[in-house]
């Protein structure tokens, strides 16, 4: 297939091209866009051929439900059902990083919401993915541009790499502003179903109550957040001593990439490669983490380690990815290592 690219840091009638991907994504085309969190694959929410296409060329399990995405609370209207107070608060978050668990409109097709009855709905604050809603005059259902199971898009070139020739269109628009997905929030009993990009304390605060985990295995809930997710095809592990430390372990092995901190990385004496995950603490980890993972597979390494540290571990967002990208194995000495690496 012919993808139409444009690369909108690049050109100068911007609204021209966006004019036509809307045009694309209207008449049942595909179209992979910049948003602020992640780049999204997105086709016309009330074309369930097209959705279905997505999961198609994404390897997509149809169980697992797709996100809407609306230009105002009115579109939002016509995709799900919402009481007052649902609607005062989504006007306190949105546009932004959170989606929100509706009831869904009879018109949603259950192509999009796997088969249930709620749909996920979000007003994304990205200048370029609101016009694109607006100019196709229709709500866009869009999961994160990435083949299933890797790390999600943040930049138009891995959005090219990955879906050149397989959508009809792609806007690329540099880097993403957050890096990771959005929150995902049940409001009728405060679920978070999954940790994202706006701050969990600030949603408590704007919504004046307490959030909750999901009681049950969010799985159940969440139908994605069983499924492999934002894994490099390297071996990948977490980490979180002290540099001195992992050179003991890795003493002797040569072949691998360490990811993290730059104060971290400078330190590493050790002939190994070096990915600089943060300069500026947990946010600016989170933007980088998935460019990182996937600049880790063309590296051509044995394995790499995340170097997790504490300002780090203390955003729940960003743990969430990286225990997912890593399985969850950390490593904790010599043995440990040679163990995974055995597995691997
Ligand atoms: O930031 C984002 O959310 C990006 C951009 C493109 O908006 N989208 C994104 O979509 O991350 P995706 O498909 O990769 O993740 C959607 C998550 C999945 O975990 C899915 O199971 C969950 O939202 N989800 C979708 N519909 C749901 C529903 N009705 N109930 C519960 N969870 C739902
Ligand atoms: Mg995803």
């Amino acid at each position: 297939m012919k993808t139409y690219i444009a690369d909108l840091q690049k050109i100068k009638n911007k609204s021209n091209a966006i004019k036509k991907a809307a045009g694309i994504i209207k008449n049942g085309g595909i179209v992979v866009f910049p948003t602020e969190t992640v780049y999204g694959i997105g086709a016309n929410a009330f074309n369930k051929d097209a959705c279905a296409r997505i999961f198609k060329i994404k390897g997509r399990k149809s169980d697992n439900p797709l996100i809407v995405h609306a230009s105002d609370i009115e579109m939002v209207k016509k995709i799900g059902v919402l009481s007052k107070k649902d609607q005062q608060i989504m006007e306190r978050l949105w546009p932004g990083p959170v989606t929100i668990i509706l009831k869904a409109m009879p018109v949603i097709s259950k192509v999009i919401t796997g088969g249930i009855d709620t749909v996920a709905v979000r007003i994304p604050s990205n200048k370029i993915a609101i016009n694109l809603i607006k100019y196709a005059g229709v709500p866009i259902a869009a999961p994160s541009a990435n083949p299933s199971g890797f790390p999600s898009a943040t930049s138009g070139d891995h959005a090219e790499e990955y879906f050149n020739g397989k959508v009809n269109a792609i806007l690329k628009n540099g880097r993403t502003k957050y890096g990771i997905e959005s929150t995902v929030i049940d409001l009728s009993t405060m679920e978070i179903l999954r940790p994202g990009s706006f701050n969990i304390k600030k949603l408590e605060r704007i919504i004046g109550s307490k959030s909750r985990s999901p009681k049950k295995n969010s799985a159940t809930k969440s139908p994605g957040m069983k499924y492999r997710h934002y894994a490099p095809k390297t071996a990948v592990f977490m980490f979180d001593g002290d540099s001195k430390k992992l050179q003991n372990i890795c003493d002797g092995l040569n072949n691998f990439a360490v990811i993290g901190p730059n104060t971290f990385c400078n330190k590493m004496q050790i002939q190994c490669k070096k990915i600089i995950l943060t300069r500026h603490g947990a946010d600016d980890a989170k933007r980088n983490l998935f460019d990182a993972l996937i600049k880790l597979d063309k590296l051509h390494v044995a394995f790499g380690i995340i170097v997790v540290s504490k300002d780090m571990s203390d955003d729940p967002a960003l743990i969430n990815r990286i225990e997912k990208a890593t399985s969850n194995i950390k490593i904790l000495d010599k043995e440990s290592l040679l163990n995974v690496l055995g597995n691997s």
